[in-house]
């Protein structure tokens, strides 16, 4: 299980947090995580996830992975391979690489066997209903229409995180909440908590921060115990 609250990097596709820039990114996660005692987990461009999960200790996430077995799939995202990669886990159905919701329910199974870490995403309560029925780890709520404007849904539309709470704890006891769009700064994160969600979610205000270490202590600090 990854340890809650959590802070996940998606470095999405990025170029400066690629090739070069994913470690020195992934590897200042680590230092905060190590530092604050923080479940920092990141997810950096596929290609990077061997070279990044052997350059950190912090929980390396694949950003998606497609229900293909090993051996004749080429092009596929394998969830055995990115176990063997050292990959920690993935995220799935991101709404910028959307899936059908029969494969989730297939995929998830799997990844568990391999003891990977699953992170769903869904854009409304909803559809976090639907998503935590197919018992995922946790699910994270994102409106779409928030990412990458700096508008945190936590401000902006809280009650689709209390909502989602709601909506997990209706479903499973196991499943968790976490949340992302447009979260931005330390009091984002602090609010999103407030609202019962135990994590965060967050690409574009770390990435495109002047200070990747200063922003990142900002968000994970409100996640200390
Ligand atoms: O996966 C995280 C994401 O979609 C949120 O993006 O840029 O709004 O933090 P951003």
């Amino acid at each position: 299980m990854l340890r809650t609250p959590l802070l996940v990097i998606n470095f999405k596709n990025y170029l400066e947090a690629s090739g070069e820039g994913a470690v020195r990114l992934a590897k200042i996660a680590g230092i905060v995580a190590e530092e604050l005692e923080v479940e920092i987990a990141v997810a950096p461009p596929i290609p990077d996830l061997s070279n990044i999960a052997r350059s950190v200790k912090i929980p390396v996430l694949a950003q998606h992975v497609d229900l293909a077995k090993p051996g004749s799939t080429t092009g596929a995202i394998v969830p055995e391979v990115v176990n063997v990669c050292g990959g920690a886990g993935t995220l799935l159905n991101h709404s910028e690489k959307r899936i059908p919701t029969s494969t989730i329910r297939e995929v998830i199974p799997k990844l568990k066997e391999l003891g990977l870490h699953t992170v769903v995403c869904a854009k409304t309560p909803e559809e976090v209903r639907e998503m935590a029925m197919l018992l995922p780890e946790f699910v994270a709520v994102e409106p779409p229409e928030l990412i990458g404007t700096g508008r945190a849904v936590s401000k902006v539309k809280p009650e689709v995180i209390s909502k989602s709470v709601e909506a997990v704890r209706e479903v499973s006891s196991s499943v968790r909440l976490i949340c992302g769009a447009g979260i931005t700064s330390g009091e984002d994160v602090e609010i999103a908590i407030e609202l019962g969600s135990i994590g965060v979610l967050v690409a574009s205000s770390i990435i495109k921060s002047d200070s990747w270490e200063l922003k990142i202590r900002e968000l994970a600090k409100p996640l200390v115990k």
